[in-house]
């Protein structure tokens, strides 16, 4: 195919020590299935592993943590599983906002927030004020969120086609590396503008089980490949 745009390698200039991570954190609900408990118990033990890995991010040098909690498809899911993750989410966002900010991360939630309880949507805003100054780790949650959505909003508030400006648009960075827990190899959704050169890495631990420990195997994991862009890799 003939094509008379260059390629835009500005928008593939990672910062190998500030990377970004992205993590669909998947499997709670096999996960309280598998111990004879409803899945709400699956997404309850899991909130509680987003600190240990926010804490270990920050400890790690990550530069930005985009964590996929809430699909803009599972509100498929039954009503009451729903409304309990929205009612976590709430939660999970005003006990951990205060420690956060003093810990220096900056939170911003994705996706779309018409459709979310008043409750969380209240809780998203007053997250965003309170850590607006922070510069140590860019927490980004994705709640309501779709990846093609998002690009067609983006794509619409945009003049330009440009890849950087619709970058821009969505306000984003490129994901330098992508991890899945709970056993499927597969990107539902999830920033796939960013994911353009994003390394991928599936673990079948479930969020549940992933441990701080095994973050940092992950990302020993993503220091160790050889990323090229299309170039020819260097030999050290
Ligand atoms: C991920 O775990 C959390 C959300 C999607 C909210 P799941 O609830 O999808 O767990 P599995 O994949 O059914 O085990
Ligand atoms: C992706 O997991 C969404 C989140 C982890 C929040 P799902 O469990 O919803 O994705 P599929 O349905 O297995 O693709
Ligand atoms: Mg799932």
């Amino acid at each position: 195919m003939q094509t008379t745009r260059s390629p835009q390698p500005a928008t593939v200039t990672p910062d190998a020590t500030k990377p970004h991570v992205a993590i669909i954190m998947d499997g709670n609900g096999r996960w309280a299935e598998a111990r004879g408990m409803p899945r709400p118990f699956g997404h309850e033990a899991g909130a509680g592993v987003v600190r240990a890995i926010v804490s270990r991010a920050i400890a790690e040098g990550v530069g930005a943590l985009s964590l996929y909690a809430f699909s803009s498809y599972n509100w498929r899911r039954p009503e009451p599983e729903v409304a309990g993750l929205m009612n976590l989410l709430r939660r999970f966002l005003l006990v951990e906002a205060p420690q956060l900010r003093d810990a220096g991360v900056r939170i911003s939630v994705l996706g779309r927030r018409d459709r979310l309880p008043l409750g969380l949507s209240k809780a998203i805003g007053a997250a965003e004020r309170a850590t607006a100054n922070g510069t140590t780790l860019h927490l980004r949650i994705a709640i309501d969120y779709s990846a093609r959505e998002a690009l067609l909003a983006a794509r619409e508030a945009t003049p330009t086609a440009d890849i950087d400006a619709l970058t821009q648009a969505l306000g984003t960075t490129e994901v330098d590396f992508l991890i899945r827990t709970g056993g499927d190899r597969r990107l539902s959704d999830f920033l796939l503008w960013e994911c353009a050169w994003a390394e991928l890495h599936f673990t079948q631990t479930g969020w549940p089980d992933y441990t701080a420990e095994e973050f940092s195997a992950s990302l020993a994991d993503f220091r160790a490949r050889t990323r090229s862009f299309g170039g020819v890799a260097e030999v050290a």
